[in-house]
């Protein structure tokens, strides 16, 4: 996607708003910190703590009996709601309460037995790659695709790595270590050239980068609430190709994957003719709720229109710390950046406490400072983290 206007953030001005700063309000961290942390957690905000706060009114007022008219339809609501996020049809998605919960889904729907490998990238959230080195006694091998550049991976070398033993390419959409955004339809093209599947973590895109999954051709995608669609932890979501959801039996299971799940019968298990097979025990109903709030805000503004106002501000962050010799950790090329921008230190978690004591919020990776503007940042606010990262002390 192109970078926004560069109208969009005006870097003359030290304090230069942007379209969507007026959504700020609504989140009260500002009124005493400087939040620079939505790739670790989204921001609370008042539609969110509203949404929460629904759920608990329902909770005390009603009870069980919740369940079976509103509880029951928020479920539905967000399984279409997040569809509609990606492209996708509510019968591709299921809910799950983690990113790692919602891989294994797909790693145990797998038969590995003529196909034994799955390839990951050393850039990827160690989550990904952990499903399949838990099944090394069962004979699975993974092959980790290295990083030139510690930024990204070439697709050719992601090609290399995939053969026809190969079950099963599964990396991210942007990577969490260098807030660069993959090919993904080209991660898709060399996974199935070799009659593999592709798999996508996409926690740290979904809500920040605009994402038509259809278009990428990816077989499984998953994200969630607690980065960029502000709905805070405890609820993912997992896209599985409508035909795809179909043909794949999962060897984990849970009562909400069964078809007629309220005939209570413990003799047979017939899955969901979708995506909802993939779906385990009761979802974390508050968490669902938060995740309704969240949603509220990103639909109302579009991903595109965040995209536009988040690449300004991550591409007037990169000149600045770049002006001030702090070398920022970025994909060489703008468009393939996105509002995670690492900054090399030599105690990032010192980095950060110095932040801190100052009320600026940021996250430490290893050798790295994290800064991840959205929305509801300003200019200001990364120009203050720099310079506090700069001055003397830090
Ligand atoms: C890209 C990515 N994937 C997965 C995870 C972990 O997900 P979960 O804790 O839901 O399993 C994270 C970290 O929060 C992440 O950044």
């Amino acid at each position: 996607m192109a970078p926004a206007p560069a109208s969009d953030v005006k870097t003359s001005s030290r304090t230069a708003a942007h379209s969507l700063a007026r959504y700020r309000e609504e989140f009260p961290i500002f009124r005493d910190k400087i939040y620079l942390n939505t790739c670790s957690l989204g921001a609370l905000g008042e539609r969110t703590r509203r949404k929460l706060a629904e759920f608990v009114d329902l909770w005390q007022s009603r009870g069980a009996s919740a369940w079976y008219d509103v509880w029951w339809a928020a479920l539905g609501d967000l399984r279409r709601r997040y569809g509609s996020l990606i492209g996708a049809a509510p019968e591709e998605i299921a809910l799950a309460p983690s990113i790692s919960v919602a891989l294994s889904a797909v790693a145990e729907a797998v038969d590995y037995t003529r196909r034994p490998r799955v390839v990951v990238t050393s850039l990827d959230f160690p989550t990904v790659a952990y499903q399949w080195l838990a099944k090394r006694q069962r004979g699975v091998e993974v092959v980790v695709v290295e990083s030139p550049d510690r930024v990204t991976v070439p697709v050719e070398a992601i090609a290399r790595a995939v053969d026809h033993r190969t079950a099963l390419v599964a990396t991210s959409h942007v990577y969490f270590t260098s807030g660069a955004i993959q090919d993904i339809g080209a991660v898709a093209e060399v996974a199935h050239a070799k009659g593999a599947l592709c798999l996508i973590d996409a926690y740290q895109s979904v809500g920040q980068v605009p994402l038509a999954v259809r278009a990428t051709g990816a077989d499984c995608v998953t994200a969630g609430g607690l980065k960029w669609l502000l709905g805070g932890p405890g609820i993912v979501f997992l896209y599985v190709r409508e035909d795809l959801a179909r043909r794949l039996a999962p060897a984990i299971a849970g009562w909400f994957g069964h078809k007629d799940q309220f005939a209570f019968e413990p003799r047979s298990l017939e899955w969901h003719d979708d995506a909802r097979r993939f779906e385990l025990g009761t979802p974390s109903l508050a968490a669902v709720y938060a995740q309704l709030g969240g949603l509220e805000y990103i639909e109302e503004i579009g991903v595109p229109a965040i995209r536009a106002v988040t690449t300004a501000l991550t591409e007037d962050l990169v000149a600045r710390a770049r002006d001030l010799g702090l070398r920022p950790k970025v994909a060489p090329r703008a468009e393939d950046r996105s509002a995670i921008v690492l900054l090399p230190a030599a105690d990032p978690a010192a980095a950060v406490r110095w932040l801190d004591a100052a009320g600026i919020i940021a996250d430490a990776r290893p050798g790295h400072v994290r800064l991840s503007p959205f929305f509801y940042n300003v200019q200001e606010d990364h120009v203050s983290a720099l310079e506090r990262l700069a001055a003397p002390g830090a």
